[in-house]
């Protein structure tokens, strides 16, 4: 564990085929993916990353039928009302990233409740990306430009990243996909310009402790070169 991680992002994919495969309702999945985030919460404080980022809910997913996506928000909302006081003993500071004017205000409101809660937390940052597509994201970013009258000779990498959702962490060095699809389907396509990639068959309730460990074993193995010709880790 020489290199030191700093963030790492999780496509949790896989919830509805676990229920399926069991001849369980899609929702029975979903309850065990929320037991899993705390799983891996536990993992990442004990590996000192300094980041992780659960993509639980796209933009897309809205499209789902509405008695799913009604459960998802119900499972979202009691996740963090019991686990807020978990995140301010544990020094996790709670952050969402994505659209929240597409939010049902009663879920936007614990939300953003454990944001503040949790704000000055210091040990770790969990962002959740909920209602989120870095497509959205992007365009978000540049209204906020225009609004702003940034010139565009004023504009570059930097004015961007300081507009994006994930202004206050640095760029995924990694991102774990489970349930074996090898695509981002919208997740932080910006930020990972330069990550590195792990997929793993697993659906998202198997995942476990020791296979996360084993991908950040497996990134610190890979050599990074930023297009350059030997390895340079950007800070
Ligand atoms: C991921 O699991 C969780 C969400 C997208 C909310 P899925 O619900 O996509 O599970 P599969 O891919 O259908 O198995
Ligand atoms: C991506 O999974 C979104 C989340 C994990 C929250 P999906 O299951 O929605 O993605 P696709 O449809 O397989 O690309
Ligand atoms: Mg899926």
């Amino acid at each position: 564990m020489s290199r030191i991680i700093k963030h790492v992002g999780i496509i949790m994919d896989g919830n509805g085929r676990w229920a399926q495969l069991r001849g369980l309702p899609r929702y029975e999945g979903h309850k065990r993916g929320v037991e899993k985030v705390k799983e891996i919460i536990r993992a990442a404080l004990r590996l000192k990353i300094n980041v992780i980022t659960f993509y639980a809910f796209s933009i897309e997913n809205w499209q789902r039928p509405k008695k799913e996506v009604d459960i998802i928000m119900e499972l979202l909302q009691n996740h963090l009302k019991k686990e807020i006081n978990n995140f301010i003993s544990q020094g996790i500071k709670f952050k969402m990233i994505g659209n929240r004017s597409l939010m049902p205000a009663d879920v936007l409101y614990i939300i953003e409740e454990a944001e503040k809660a949790t704000a000055n937390c210091k040990e770790l940052i969990a962002q959740f990306a909920i209602s989120y597509s870095g497509r959205d994201e992007i365009i978000r970013a540049v209204k906020k430009a225009i609004q702003k009258n940034i010139k565009p000779d004023n504009f570059d990498e930097n004015t961007m990243n300081s507009l994006l959702d994930t202004s206050e962490v640095p760029e995924p060095d990694l991102i774990i996909r489970t349930s074996g699809e090898q695509r981002l389907s919208n997740f932080l396509i910006w930020q990972s310009a330069y990550s590195e990639f792990y997929f793993t068959q697993a659906l998202w309730p198997d995942f476990t402790d020791d296979e996360f460990t084993e991908a950040i074993l497996d990134f610190q193995k890979r050599q990074r070169r930023f297009g350059k010709v030997s390895e340079f880790t950007r800070t």
